[in-house]
């Protein structure tokens, strides 16, 4: 077991990289069992979900071969199997993302529940109400969820929330079903995008990707492609954040400033100059950082994968915060870690009251899920003495060489082994 020593760093100065998106490349990942031949894949990050996520297409026959930093050759052409196994599921919820694809090309899917981050209970109604939809038979029994279709159908189906996984997931299927499928209330979250940017380089035939409705017409067979994930908004968002709260002056670089949106608007209005330039963007922060309000919701509204950072800068800006979370019903829980820290939070059912600017110092916490690590990061950078971040491995699942990224800033982060 490993955790992560940050100090009291000053100011982070300097330019960061951001790596392709966690959350596209997971799906295009599964997606590329639809294609019959070889898929080149660029910009892939380098993260435990990722290595899972290939685990995953590994099990079931397809070829993945590393052949750069970031470079993937995949081949699916001779799949084998259709059931995945326990122990990989349980590690990640996107690996349930394979359950569209195989019941696209396969006909049938067995798995066990998902599992990932502890952010709410994450039903999987939506997906299973997509593939019934397009014909498929559904068993869910013992933790297990097994779906079968002869063939699959194109129907109208309308999600009950934009769910970015049922979205994609159904997209999946549906790209080889006969005839026409209409998914209306998608999500429409960049990922979304990327993914049909790339199933019609596979050469499927979907429209409307990035709007509420999205067109699938059926094609008999995919084929090969070549394709560069998008930069991780995520990241990118964090690494804003970290020059924020630090009184810093940071250049992050490779992002589509488009997919930033709500995250530059709520920097500037903490105080914060933001200059976009092209594919970057500066962020230089150097008076007092004035009190914000958030409310998460789906694309194109503040990501709720954004809140815990943003919670960890609440406690710099002066004064009343307010975080209203919307997407996931218990996505609080790094705020009893922020409190050991010193942080002044208060949790009212899905709100979270920010009286910030009292001092934080360091303490030993924990990183509840992904992002709530990347938020107590950023409090220990500002915090006096050390901090340190324990059950790292959620860190590790999302963020690209996270410390040495830090420590390019001029940030003093460390990894050290946990003593028994
Ligand atoms: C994806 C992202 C995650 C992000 C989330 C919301 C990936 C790999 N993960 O997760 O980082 O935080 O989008 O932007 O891309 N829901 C249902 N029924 C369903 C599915 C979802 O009720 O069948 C609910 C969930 O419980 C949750 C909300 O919908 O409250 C959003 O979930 P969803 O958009 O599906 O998130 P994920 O795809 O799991």
């Amino acid at each position: 077991m490993e955790k992560l020593l940050v100090e009291s760093s000053g100011r982070l100065q300097g330019k960061v990289r951001i790596s392709g998106a966690k959350n596209a490349a997971l799906p295009i990942l599964a997606a590329c069992l639809l294609g019959t031949e070889d898929i080149y894949l660029e910009e892939v990050p380098d993260l435990k979900d990722v290595e899972i996520m290939c685990q995953v297409l590994e099990s079931l026959g397809a070829k993945v071969k590393k052949v750069g930093k970031g470079e993937l050759i995949i081949n699916s052409a001779n799949l084998n199997n259709y059931k995945t196994k326990y122990e990989l599921m349980s590690k990640m919820r996107a690996s349930f993302l394979v359950m569209g694809p195989l019941l696209g090309r396969l006909g049938k899917t067995e798995n066990s529940l998902p599992g990932g981050c502890s952010i709410g209970s994450r039903p999987i109604d939506l997906h299973l109400k997509g593939f019934k939809a397009l014909g498929a038979k559904v068993q869910t029994d013992f933790g297990n969820i097994s779906a079968y279709a002869d063939r699959l159908v194109g129907q109208k189906i309308y999600l009950d929330f934009p769910s970015v996984g049922a979205t994609e997931n159904i997209m999946m299927a549906a790209v080889l079903a006969e005839g026409e499928t209409i998914i209306d209330n998608a999500a429409m979250e960049p990922e979304i995008v990327d993914l049909s940017n790339f199933l019609r380089k596979l050469g499927a035939n979907v429209i409307g990707a990035g709007t509420s409705t999205i067109k699938i017409k059926g094609v008999p067979e995919l084929k090969g492609a070549r394709h560069s994930v998008i930069p991780d908004r995520i990241e990118a968002g964090t690494f804003m954040v970290a020059a924020a709260i630090t009184g810093g002056d940071v250049v992050v670089e490779n992002v589509i400033l488009n997919h930033m949106k709500p995250v530059i608007a709520k920097l500037r209005e903490a105080g914060c100059r933001i200059d976009e330039e092209g594919e970057s963007v500066r962020v230089l922060c150097e008076r007092g950082l004035k009190p914000i309000d958030i409310k998460t919701l789906p694309y194109p509204g503040f990501p709720t994968d954004m809140q815990a950072q943003f919670l960890a800068l609440m406690t710099r800006c002066n004064g009343i915060n307010i975080a209203i979370e919307t997407v996931f019903e218990n996505r609080f829980m790094h705020v009893d870690e922020l409190k050991k820290m010193g942080a002044d939070i208060r949790v009212e059912e899905r709100k979270a009251i920010v009286n910030g600017g009292k001092p934080l110092h360091g303490a030993k916490v924990r990183a509840t899920d992904l992002r709530a690590g990347a938020a107590l990061i950023l409090a220990g950078l500002t915090a006096t003495g050390t901090t340190e971040v324990h059950e790292i491995y959620h860190i590790d699942r999302g963020y690209e060489n996270i410390e040495e990224k830090f420590r390019k800033l001029g940030a003093k982060i460390t990894r050290a082994k946990v003593e028994d």
